[in-house]
């Protein structure tokens, strides 16, 4: 069976490809490569042996996404990655946000619907529920007003979706991911971030690397055990296969709605300095850190109520912080090692 990922050389796109290809699917992908690149396929194709189909170009172009679908006709199911991601880049550019993560989910949209494609796995947000007055969140916590223009187009999108299924006999499932961290247990794929990493955990392999002096660890004086933010981290991979099971669910017509949501985390929340704790544990490694004024738009806390995915997807996060600090780890040093070969070539 054939299923679409579009974002499919990104962070979580290249893990759940692996998943799908795992399990026998056959895998198309999208991307256009502006913030991931070409030779996560090859690595993809080291841990599962298969090459996976490859298109080059932007959802956002209409005629290139319409002529794809023409194209494609065996499609049975689309997992929507594909969208720019960096809150504070989004606070900077937020037409950027809204034309990217928008136009592409209307086009595909609109192409399933043409083509009668029934399935779509969506990759929402906890960032959806803002900061929720009431933890853990569920999926009934009500939606408060977006931090960012990022975490607004998560919103928008899931309205977008909400409103097409009702009359287009699309049905599609809202994962709202909590913090997804690690990599993949070979060390072949991981997060790859372009520059200087936003997020915590490849900013802390980093410098536990020495490609970064320090870690910034923004604020300690939040209402918090330890001063520092909480966040419910999950790992790449458990997160990768939720996009399966969902996917299973609503092809076998098990959903109980034609729009379902279900928050993908481990329901356990983490300090930052909990993080680090558990990071220098794995890895021997004692970590260069100091203590920074709060970074704006960060909330304060949030973990997740699994109760829902658990029971109705039959989901459950299997890996705690300390394999994802360590899979984490394991991909930055396979990755300073490939540039050491590469210097020596
Ligand atoms: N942090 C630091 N130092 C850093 C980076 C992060 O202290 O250098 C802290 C943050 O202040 C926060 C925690 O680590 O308390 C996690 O920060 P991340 O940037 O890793 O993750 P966020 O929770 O800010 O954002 C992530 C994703 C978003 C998603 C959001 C949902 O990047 O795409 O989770 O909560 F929307």
């Amino acid at each position: 069976m054939k299923i679409l990922v579009t974002g499919g050389t990104g962070f979580i796109g290249s893990h759940t490809v692996v998943e799908l290809q795992q399990k026998g699917y056959e895998v198309v992908i999208i991307d256009n490569l502006s913030t991931s690149v070409k030779e996560v396929l090859y690595s993809i194709e080291k841990i599962t042996g298969i090459l996976p189909e490859f298109h080059e170009f932007d959802l956002c172009n209409e005629y290139l996404t319409a002529k794809f679908f023409d194209n494609n006709k065996d499609i049975k199911g689309v997992i929507h990655f594909a969208a720019h991601k960096a809150v504070g880049e989004s606070v900077e550019k937020p037409l950027k946000y809204y034309r990217n993560n928008l136009f592409s989910l209307i086009n595909i949209m609109q192409c399933m619907n043409e083509h009668q494609i029934k399935n779509l796995v969506f990759s929402s947000s906890c960032t959806v529920y803002g900061q929720a007055t009431e933890l853990p969140v569920t999926e009934k916590t009500s939606i408060q007003k977006a931090f960012s223009p990022y975490g607004h187009t998560k919103q928008i999108s899931e309205e977008i979706i909400e409103c097409s299924v009702k009359s287009s006999g699309i049905k599609a499932t809202l994962l709202r991911y909590f913090n997804p961290i690690g990599a993949h247990e070979t060390a072949l794929i991981g997060e790859l971030p372009i520059g200087v990493p936003n997020n915590l955990v490849p900013f802390i392999t980093q410098t536990a690397i020495g490609k970064r002096e320090n870690l910034n660890v923004f604020g300690n004086d939040y209402n918090t055990p330890d001063g520092t933010c909480i966040r419910d981290y999950i790992h790449v991979v458990d997160l990768a296969k939720a996009h399966i099971i969902a996917f299973e669910r609503m092809f076998n017509n098990l959903s109980k709605s034609d729009c379902e949501i279900f928050n993908i985390g481990t329901g356990k929340g983490y300090t930052v300095l909990e993080a680090i704790r558990s990071f220098e544990k794995v890895s021997g490694k004692k970590l260069n850190f100091k203590f920074a004024k709060r970074r704006q738009g960060d909330i304060e806390k949030v973990w997740a109520d699994t109760t829902y995915a658990n029971n109705e997807l039959g989901w459950k996060a299997e890996k705690d912080i300390d394999d994802m600090m360590l899979s984490a780890w394991k991909w930055e040093v396979e990755l300073s090692n490939k540039v050491k070969i590469r210097h020596k070539a």
